[in-house]
């Protein structure tokens, strides 16, 4: 007989089968109630004991964290709060666990002292809904482009490129650093390093999908990508995952449109998928929120969020509507703002994203159209030569969630940008060759994976949604 997991269990209810179940001792009660989960669903077995018959020192030994495996037979259950439970016949301590030293004792424990047991923390409620949830949607991601034909594209975690060109990059390198080969100019003669050039992990896999997209027309990547910003926020992260589709024949608007039915398509995976998760999420944030004053609380349920986020269709307007409408606010015009907005130029921080979505349009948004100065390098040239055709959507308690942007696909103009950036074009020259060469109008996107993640568990802090976040100062695990 093979083991059962907990969820199949519950889920077939099946009274009168005979099972073996392992996982580990959430609570132990009364010598007699164990609540045994093994991660497979948010929900706990109740498996009785018979605390006569079993010795005394094994008895002992069912603590908190400890791995058992327990055979018996699936009745109908006496007590409240569950429907079944297993009549333990037979019982196996497989790991011990000294509930002395054992890190989680069976009560709440805050998210930061979880954060630096994050070895341990996958073993909580929170974080096993949350990892759940992260792993449904990475497959309604996979899911939603396999449907869809588009190619999985690996792109390289290792490059020599910076494409955003932004400078925010971790080097790679085997040299000993404390002693570099030398050129004749004195600098750091990278000829000598492994790959015969200087390399650094890569901080977005874009423009190797539009080489994909070139060739294969709609592609995209999943995969982990770096950015050694400084930022310590709740939003940022070193090291995080990103979706980036990249459509070949179609201009911002077949972008934009991609982009909703993509995230329309999670949410409503996870909400088909995950509701036990869900809903324990759910309530965890109404306790939370008991504590905060009632304008920091959130306006709806995490699930009603969710449903709110698939009805509406997101508001597209363009980044000089959209600063229209900051200049004319209340925040900016009684200087709440930390960034006041003074004039057309100006970059958006996370406070005016979250006011456009949460206080003036009270859904999601899409802006278009940035000043060309803001935004990267590829991002295709209006014609009014002041803005680009990038696109950014904004999501309630997020801010941005996705950026993106028809790709500049005329040489000259793309040369011209390239050296306004001060981007040498003999180091990009194999990206020209897509623009020399059978060039065509073509879009796409990166998705913060785990900004969509906070968004779907409601989690507040980005480390949280993450097995084993990477931040300035931190690198554990
Ligand atoms: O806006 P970004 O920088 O765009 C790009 O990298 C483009 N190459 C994407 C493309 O067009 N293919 O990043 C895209 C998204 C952001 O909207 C945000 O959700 C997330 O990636 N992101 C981060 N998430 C966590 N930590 C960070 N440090 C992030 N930086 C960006
Ligand atoms: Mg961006």
């Amino acid at each position: 007989m093979k083991r059962s997991r907990i969820k199949a269990i519950i889920e077939e209810g099946a009274v009168g089968s005979e099972v073996i179940v392992c996982g580990w001792v959430r609570t132990f009660r009364n010598n007699q109630f164990i609540a045994l989960n093994d991660g497979s669903t948010i929900k706990t077995l109740q498996c009785v004991v018979d605390r006569d018959a079993t010795p005394e020192d094994l008895l002992k030994r069912i603590s908190t964290g400890a791995a058992l495996r327990m055979t018996g037979k699936i009745i109908a259950s006496q007590g409240q709060g569950q429907s079944i439970e297993l009549q333990v016949a037979e019982l196996k301590i497989l790991g011990d666990s000294d509930a002395e030293k054992y890190p989680l004792q069976p009560k709440r424990h805050s998210l930061e002292f979880l954060r630096d047991i994050a070895h341990l923390r996958m073993r909580t409620n929170t974080f096993s809904a949350v990892f759940r949830i992260r792993h449904a949607a990475a497959f309604a991601i996979h899911e939603f482009f396999n449907k869809r034909g588009f190619v999985y594209i690996h792109s390289p975690i290792v490059t020599g490129s910076d494409a955003e060109g932004a400078g925010e990059m971790f080097q790679v390198t085997t040299l000993d650093l404390n002693d570099t080969p030398k050129t004749e100019e004195g600098k750091v003669d990278f000829k000598k390093d492994f790959f015969g050039k200087a390399t650094n992990l890569t901080v977005s896999g874009q423009l190797e999908a539009e080489l994909g997209a070139l060739a294969l027309s709609d592609v995209y990547t999943f995969a982990p990508t770096f950015r050694a910003e400084n930022s310590n926020t709740s939003r940022h992260l070193a090291e995080f995952w990103m979706i980036e589709p990249e459509i070949a024949f179609a201009d911002i608007h077949d972008d934009m449109d991609l982009a909703e039915d993509m995230l329309k398509y999670i949410i409503q995976y996870v909400l088909d998928n995950c509701n036990d998760d869900l809903e324990f999420l759910e309530n965890r944030l109404i306790g939370e929120e008991k504590n905060k004053p009632q304008n920091e609380r959130s306006p709806m349920p995490l699930r009603e969020k969710l449903k709110f986020c698939l009805e509406e269709s997101y508001e597209r307007l363009t980044y000089t509507e959209a600063i229209r409408i900051l200049m004319n606010s209340k925040p900016n015009k009684k200087k709440k703002f930390q960034f006041v907005i003074e004039e057309w130029g100006a970059d958006l921080q996370s406070e005016h994203e979250r006011y456009l979505v949460e206080k003036h349009f009270k859904k999601p948004v899409i802006l278009i159209d940035y000043p060309k100065d803001i935004k990267a390098f590829y991002m295709r040239l209006n014609d009014d030569e002041k803005t680009v055709a990038a696109m950014d959507i904004l999501f309630p308690g997020i801010g941005e969630i996705v950026g993106g942007s028809q790709r500049e696909e005329r040489l000259d103009v793309l040369k011209r940008r390239m050296t306004d950036f001060d981007i040498p074009h003999e180091e990009m020259d194999w990206f020209l060759d897509t623009r020399r060469f059978g060039t065509c109008p073509h879009a796409g996107f990166g998705l913060g994976f785990e900004r969509m993640i906070m968004f779907v568990t409601g989690m507040a802090n980005i480390r949280d949604v993450i097995p084993f976040p990477r931040f300035p100062g931190s690198a554990e695990f």
